[in-house]
């Protein structure tokens, strides 16, 4: 044990610590260390200065301020707002938090009108106050991230509506499809992602904590309407208690993020496997990939992997915050403060990787030939022959049955069954006499077919690319 747990080392009050007329000394310098909050907090300033505007302007309402000591308050939180503004405004050591670092400043500049302004709050109402409104503007940066990702995926899909390629199941060619299906296939799930932030930040703002206070609200006639119209917010929480004991909304955003960020890593990951040399689908942009120390030949899609790594943080960061919720009691626990560092961690996160992802996805280029030879190959359209069977009158059993006995065949023989005889197919298939094998076994042929309005058919991929991008048109302006 320190001596400093036993011998006072600071005064009981601190200047930038809001608490301590009670203690007869100041708190140890570990456990200072360990709540001591101004390193992160910083970025809620714009916040935390609205919050307090909002609140000077009620308090003056009700004649609990002065209209000098009003103007004093306004002049100073302006004054603090430039500081912050142009990096001059300096946290001390004996600031506890951002509350309390922007208290002591502005005591320095209003003086004594400057701590009346903490009368009818408390931080415990006013972190939820910054962490909500810093989320919905966070939300509104990152939902236009996504929207650049999927911008870049319709651009490319626009380029190859009429590309043929293999779609996988297993990592096994399964049928032909177009790679603009492909590639849009991963636009509609970040199409989802933006979705669900934009829901979460529709509710954060649904719910003003302030007037809350500790937990019970006050004594003094503050109206929360007041506060949710002074700062963007469409309604007010519920209950005092709700409103500074949750942080669902936090956890609304931790998941869709982590869901973004997995979205995004299955991109990375077909993105990796396409500039494999095995694959040899696509080449990354020279400035989105990176050599090797000792491999002179080497041609790294960097950027996908690490932002597929990104993900493990993402993820760990819903399931932090879900771990410190779980079993707190109501209604503010001091374990709440580790909320802001999970959420800025993925708010931070997501601001480096979505911008990467969309110039990695635009700088790729498609080896359209090659992706298209491999189409047809693998007996990619057995059910295709299946089908046929099918509208000919034969149980989709049976025929199942006899297509996969001519693979085997074919195996046997060591070749593709698009290289039967059309006679030896003939006799294999005598219900499918009319049609000839060359239409039959044709991948083009067989994407065309698959015509319905979400299939992969180039003309039905040309109406999927344009409701995307009537979506992302009318995007709702946050
Ligand atoms: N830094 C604190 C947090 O993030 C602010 C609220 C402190 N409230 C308290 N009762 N100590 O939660």
């Amino acid at each position: 044990m320190s001596d400093a747990s036993t011998t006072p080392t600071t005064p009981a009050t601190g200047e930038g610590r809001l608490w301590g007329g009670r203690f007869a000394a100041g708190p140890d310098q570990a456990a200072w260390a360990l709540g001591v909050s101004t390193h992160f907090e910083g970025r809620l300033w714009p916040y935390d200065l609205a919050g307090s505007a909002a609140h000077a302007d009620e308090l003056r309402r009700l004649d609990l301020l002065t209209a000098d000591d009003h103007a004093a308050i306004t002049r100073a939180l302006t004054r603090i707002r430039g500081e912050f503004e142009d990096g001059s405004f300096a946290f001390l050591p004996d600031d506890e938090d951002i509350h309390g670092a922007i208290e002591r400043r502005l005591i320095a500049l209003a003086g004594e009108a400057g701590g009346r302004l903490r009368a009818g709050r408390s931080r415990n109402d006013q972190i939820v106050n910054d962490l909500r409104m810093y989320l919905a503007d966070a939300i509104a940066a990152i939902t236009t991230d996504v929207r650049a990702v999927q911008t870049v995926l319709a651009d490319q899909a626009e380029l190859t509506l009429d590309a043929l390629a293999p779609g996988y199941t297993h990592v096994q060619r399964a049928q032909p499809v177009t790679l603009a299906h492909h590639l849009l296939a991963h636009a509609w799930g970040l199409d989802r992602d933006a979705g669900r932030l934009l829901d979460c930040r529709r509710r954060l703002l649904d719910s003003s904590p302030l007037a809350s206070g500790a937990m019970a609200g006050l004594t003094l006639p503050l109206d929360p309407q007041r506060y949710a119209d002074a700062l963007g917010y469409t309604g007010t929480a519920p209950n005092t208690m709700d409103a500074v004991a949750d942080r669902d909304f936090a956890v609304e955003f931790l998941s869709a993020a982590a869901m973004l960020g997995v979205h995004l890593s299955r991109l990375c990951e077909d993105v990796v496997l396409w500039a494999s040399v095995e694959f040899g689908w696509a080449r990354v942009g020279d400035a989105f990939s990176t050599g090797s120390s000792i491999m002179p030949q080497k041609r790294n899609p960097d950027v996908a992997e690490l932002v597929r790594g990104k993900t493990g943080r993402l993820v760990g960061d819903l399931v932090g915050l879900l771990v410190v919720l779980k079993g707190l009691p109501m209604t503010y626990n001091r374990d709440l403060q580790e909320d802001k560092e999970l959420v800025f961690d993925a708010v931070d996160t997501l601001a480096l990787s979505l911008p990467a992802v969309t110039g990695m996805i635009a700088s790729l280029t498609f080896d359209t030939e090659r992706i298209a030879g491999t189409a047809a190959g693998g007996f990619a359209l057995a059910t295709d022959v299946a089908e046929a069977l099918v509208v000919a009158g034969v149980p989709f059993r049976s025929a199942h049955e006899r297509v996969g006995a001519l693979v085997a065949e074919c195996e046997r023989q060591g070749i593709d069954i698009t290289d039967l005889a059309p006679e030896a197919f003939a006799a294999a298939m005598p219900e499918l006499a009319g049609e000839t094998t060359a239409d039959l076994l044709d991948p083009a042929g067989a994407v065309r077919r698959r015509n319905a309005p979400h299939g992969p058919a180039p003309d039905a991929v040309a109406g999927q690319l344009a409701a995307l991008r009537d979506r992302l048109a009318a995007v709702p302006r946050t």
